[in-house]
């Protein structure tokens, strides 16, 4: 640990307990509109209509690599579901806004989705989160840019990210049929992944509702078939998770998990842009399994103080 921290040191990253607040959801953004994420800090208020799921990390911290056959894994720690879901055409692309990201924490940028199935037919909101089944649709390819020619710890998707104004666009695969499904986003940073269970995972999980593509978009058939529990999607020792990006140049990054899945929509690196909102948009309550109602707000209560004078 000690020459890590020594390393972490001349790279220029603050070890100081400031540094462990990492980040959090603001929320999404689609066709302009903007839905609420979810702020785990102490005292934070939560609007009601958000789509981004409840975590109890209010260190605003991460997920150890040592957990990663725990359900801390699926949807951040504590993870729930919240009622609202954002509604999304398959083929749009749905802008992710983080809360900052620290410059020292790099890597890779990855994407999946999972149906819900719910008994309660309410989408999401009561759907087990250990019963997803994840199917990754982006890697933030090549996770590490330009192995070659940038020197450690490297130039990686995170550092795009970061310079992104915080945000990443992720792309609906054209293909999803409609219905109710989660999309997890996650960072993994590795500044200390030369330790074993020293990388550190960032999901973030959102509730979508998807619809069918704008007329005229070309639909590519996507299967979720092959998709697996987040508790099988990485291992402590993957060589994209137990990896020294400090020690040597890096010239080749096997990014962890599944493969993407085909015909997959990933927006390239090269083509992410930052997005600001100009109205918030209604999210939509499953009803009945394959029906939505917008969101109701929860009717204002009218406190009557006594009169005093
Ligand atoms: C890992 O799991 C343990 C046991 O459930 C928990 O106490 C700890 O907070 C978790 N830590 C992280 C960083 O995931
Ligand atoms: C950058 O992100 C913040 C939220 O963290 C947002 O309020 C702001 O509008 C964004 N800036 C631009 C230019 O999109």
């Amino acid at each position: 640990m000690k020459s890590y921290t020594l390393l972490a040191a001349a790279a220029g990253l603050s070890i100081l307990p400031s540094a462990l607040a990492h980040s959090l959801l603001v929320g999404v953004i689609i066709n302009g509109k903007n839905y609420h994420g979810y702020d785990p800090r102490p005292g934070a208020v939560n609007p009601a209509d958000r789509v981004g799921w409840l975590t109890t990390a209010e260190d605003q911290g991460y997920v150890s690599a040592l957990n990663y056959s725990t359900p801390d894994i699926v949807c951040h720690r504590g993870g729930k579901s919240p009622v609202a879901h954002a509604p999304v055409r398959a083929g749009d692309k749905v802008h992710v806004q983080w809360n900052g990201w620290p410059a020292g924490h790099q890597g890779p940028v990855i994407s999946y989705v999972a149906p819900c199935k719910s008994t309660k037919g309410d989408g999401c909101t009561s759907a087990d989160k250990n019963t997803l089944s994840w199917t990754k649709i982006e890697n933030g390819e090549p996770g590490l840019f330009n192995p070659l020619t940038s020197p450690p710890p490297g130039d990686w998707a995170s550092n795009h990210l970061a310079n992104n104004n915080n945000s990443w666009l992720v792309g609906i695969p054209t293909g999803l049929k409609p219905g109710p499904y989660v999309l997890r986003h996650e960072i993994i940073a590795l500044h200390f992944a030369a330790e074993l269970g020293g990388a550190q995972n960032y999901p973030l999980c959102i509730n979508l509702w998807v619809e069918a593509p704008a007329p005229g978009v070309p639909v590519k058939p996507f299967n979720l078939a092959a998709g697996i529990p987040a508790t099988k999607m990485y291992k402590s020792t993957d060589p994209g998770i137990l990896i020294d990006i400090y020690k040597t140049q890096t010239t080749s990054y096997v990014i962890p998990g599944p493969t993407v899945a085909p015909n997959a929509n990933p927006v390239p690196v090269t083509a992410q842009t930052i997005s600001a909102s100009t109205a918030d948009g209604v999210p939509v309550v499953v009803a009945s399994g394959t029906k939505t109602v917008p969101f109701a707000q929860p009717t204002a209560v009218v406190r009557r103080y006594p009169r005093t004078f």
